[in-house]
């Protein structure tokens, strides 16, 4: 049977990037389109370390959503070497904040002031355990000598496996996973540990940063990896298994920063990330699975409620645009001026 109209549960986005200023006013309004919720991640130039911060962060995302929808950031702390017991404590109390994510230090984006060795966040672990706040970590190494196809894998070998022993009740998230292994790891781990995954993984591999010459808009980390690998994520995404769950990762950088000598990791899939999930899910044979994996698992692993409202997507060809405003500056879409085979409909 050929589906050409497809209504979901509105979908949830865990793992999102904003930026500040007249960036996110430009960007915020592409999630808000087609998702209820979003896990605002706190990588600022100035990380999100307290609620304080993420008070005021919260706002500025809720004052760039137009009137008619209804979106709800779900707001990040960033861990430091420093975070205390006391700041986890107020996290919790505050209940905007939804979890705290681990940078290791130097791994990606706005990291500097990230974590520079795991044994130093061990209080503030403890405190997120007690209290129920879930790890979201950036599962890569950043030893300049692993090499860098290597760095998920082996950060699962030396820090995620040894940190789950230590915390056995600690909710976490391996985000944006890139490898077979990580799909093996989190398929047969405790069920505290789930994984997102991001659309471009789900479409490209590695060769897509090379099609012709070097393709800036593909860089992004934990970076594309081989075919075997993007096929190990088709099948975790599909399979139902309710530890894999939407997360874009959509990051969006100036062009400028992008089409550089030193060129910024990340790729914006924000403007049309539903549609292109759809896609891949249709691909596969499994539209039936979307559902599940884009609306309905992520929420119960954060212990949100499920939304009431739905999203409606229709088959049509259509252009993502060359590129789109970022405050003053322009991003680089996913796909530009290229085809979509879905299309959200308002209805
Ligand atoms: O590609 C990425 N971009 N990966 C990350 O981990 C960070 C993100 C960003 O903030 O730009
Ligand atoms: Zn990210």
């Amino acid at each position: 049977m050929i589906n050409d109209k497809i209504q979901i549960i509105r979908p949830d986005d865990f793992h999102l990037h904003v930026r500040s200023g007249e960036a996110l006013k430009s960007v915020v309004p592409h999630t808000a389109r087609q998702f209820a919720r979003a896990i605002i991640m706190p990588n600022l130039a100035t990380p999100v370390t307290t609620v304080d911060q993420a008070q005021s962060y919260r706002q500025a995302v809720l004052n760039a959503v137009s009137e008619d929808l209804d979106f709800e950031p779900l707001m990040t702390l960033y861990l430091t070497d420093k975070t205390s017991a006391e700041v986890i404590k107020a996290a919790k109390e505050s209940s905007i904040i939804h979890a705290l994510k681990l940078y290791p230090a130097g791994a990606t984006t706005n990291s500097e002031a990230g974590v520079t060795d795991i044994n130093n966040i061990y209080p503030a672990l403890e405190a997120m355990q007690s209290v129920s706040l879930p790890l979201l970590v950036h599962g890569e190494v950043t030893d300049p000598l692993i090499d860098v196809f290597d760095r998920e894998r082996v950060f699962i070998e030396t820090i995620l496996e040894p940190l789950i022993q230590r915390f056995p009740d600690l909710k976490i998230v391996m985000e944006h996973i890139t490898t077979k292994e990580a799909v093996e790891f989190v398929t047969t781990t405790s069920n505290k540990v789930a994984a997102t995954i991001t659309v471009h993984h789900l479409l490209m591999n590695r060769n897509a940063i090379f099609t012709g010459g070097i393709r800036p808009h593909h860089y992004c980390l934990p970076v594309l990896k081989r075919e075997e690998h993007r096929k190990a994520l088709v099948e975790a995404a599909i399979s139902g298994n309710p530890k894999f769950f939407l997360g874009t990762d959509s990051a969006p950088h100036p062009q400028s920063a992008k089409e550089s000598a030193c060129g910024c990791a990340g790729m914006y899939t924000a403007y049309n990330a539903m549609e292109l999930y759809t896609e891949v899910f249709e691909t596969a044979g499994a539209l039936h699975r979307l559902e599940g994996f884009a609306s309905i698992y992520g929420a119960k692993f954060y212990d949100l409620p499920q939304n009431k409202e739905t999203l409606t997507l229709k088959r049509e060809s259509w252009e993502i645009p060359a590129s789109l405003s970022l405050g003053q500056a322009k991003v680089i879409p996913l796909r530009a001026g290229e085809k979509c085979q879905w299309k959200m409909i308002n209805e």
